[in-house]
């Protein structure tokens, strides 16, 4: 058996995070010969439902997990951690767009990317969940300035998963036969699903289907599917989304399958003539713990107006935001 890793979770008392911490204990995050303690935040007020989650995840005896601790303090909460999902934040509620919640949450990122400076370890991975995901992990990443940039990521696998659905669902597939999906951008509105390099059961996914379908169906349902659960459930989207992490963080740490990709929010090197710094995502493959952005995809006229249209709107977001990014 492994050495224990440290996994903190933010927002652990809310509802992705009770969707999230029995499986991250169970080994679906970082493998089932992988021990893990738990480091769990929030704020004053959840602790006491806090100590309950503790409870229930005491009741399951997981035998890979090593120890829990919950506090209301990020700088215990990340101390010496390995790993964070940075969850504490507000949902939206009906009518809202994610990047309307950026007053409301972005300050919480500025604290902890501090905390996450001073007190992790260097080689954290960091996924940032709460919205706006993206620009979140952009104020996370520039108040940690003495670790790389590269270790702070938002996570687009939910609209990845969604995508991948959605277009084996209409070509009578399964999303086994799915690979090479990519969203590309901004976890809002304006993110981009690309089928133009997306193949299904080996054939180019956007021969598949006419364009009408494309831009009219596919394309919108995936970018409004959070709107879409939040209008059904009365509440956003929390199994679905703690399984998207589970898996993103999986993907980092565990490596991609064979030649597929996965898609991320990552911080833009300036690949595919992204504005350098933007946490945009990226088609991606992991090894070895690390990400690269998979380089000589695709990209017709379409394609790079989608793409720019969504950059666009992360640079308004990281302007909104210039305050908290020293
Ligand atoms: P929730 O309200 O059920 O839980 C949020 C938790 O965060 C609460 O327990 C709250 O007390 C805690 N919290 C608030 N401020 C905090 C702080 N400063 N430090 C630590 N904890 C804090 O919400 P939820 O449904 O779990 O959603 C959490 C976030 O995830 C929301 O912003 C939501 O929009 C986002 N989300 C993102 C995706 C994605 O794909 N990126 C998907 C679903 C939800
Ligand atoms: C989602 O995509 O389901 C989440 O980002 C929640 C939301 O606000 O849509």
């Amino acid at each position: 058996m492994k050495a224990p890793v440290r996994v903190t979770v933010t927002g652990a008392a809310g509802q992705i995070g009770y969707a999230l911490l029995f499986r991250i204990a169970s080994g679906a995050m970082l493998g089932d010969d992988q021990p893990v303690i738990l480091q769990l935040l929030d704020i004053t007020p959840a602790m006491e439902a806090l100590e309950g989650v503790r409870m229930e995840l005491d009741d399951c005896a997981f035998p890979l997990l090593a120890g829990i601790t919950c506090s209301d303090d990020p700088n215990v909460a990340f101390k010496d951690t390995d790993y964070a999902l940075l969850v504490g934040a507000r949902p939206r509620g009906p009518g809202m767009e994610r990047k309307d919640l950026l007053e409301a949450n972005a300050a919480i990122f500025s604290v902890q990317g501090k905390a996450i400076n001073d007190n992790a370890s260097k080689n954290i991975k960091v996924l940032v969940v709460g919205n706006p995901a993206n620009t979140n992990a952009l104020i996370t990443q520039r108040n940690a300035p003495d670790i790389d940039p590269r270790n702070f990521t938002a996570m687009t696998r939910l609209d990845h998963n969604r995508a991948m659905t959605q277009i084996a669902q209409k070509t009578g597939k399964t999303v086994n036969d799915v690979k090479h999906m990519t969203i590309w951008g901004n976890h809002s509105a304006t993110q981009y699903p690309d089928l133009f390099n997306a193949e299904v059961d080996g054939k180019k996914a956007i021969e598949l289907v006419d364009q009408a379908w494309y831009e009219s169906d596919f394309i919108p349902t995936v970018q409004q599917r959070g709107a879409a659960i939040i209008k059904a459930r009365g509440a956003s989207s929390a199994a679905s989304a703690a399984n998207a992490a589970i898996d993103h963080m999986r993907s980092w740490a565990l490596g991609t399958e064979g030649d597929d990709w996965v898609s991320m929010g990552v911080y833009s090197d300036g690949s595919y003539g992204i504005a350098e710094g933007l946490i945009y995502s990226f088609p991606c493959r992991c090894n070895n713990g690390d990400w690269e952005i998979v380089q000589g995809v695709e990209v017709g006229e379409f394609s790079q107006a989608k793409m720019k249209a969504t950059e666009e709107e992360l640079a308004g977001e990281r302007d909104a935001v210039q305050h908290l990014l020293p």
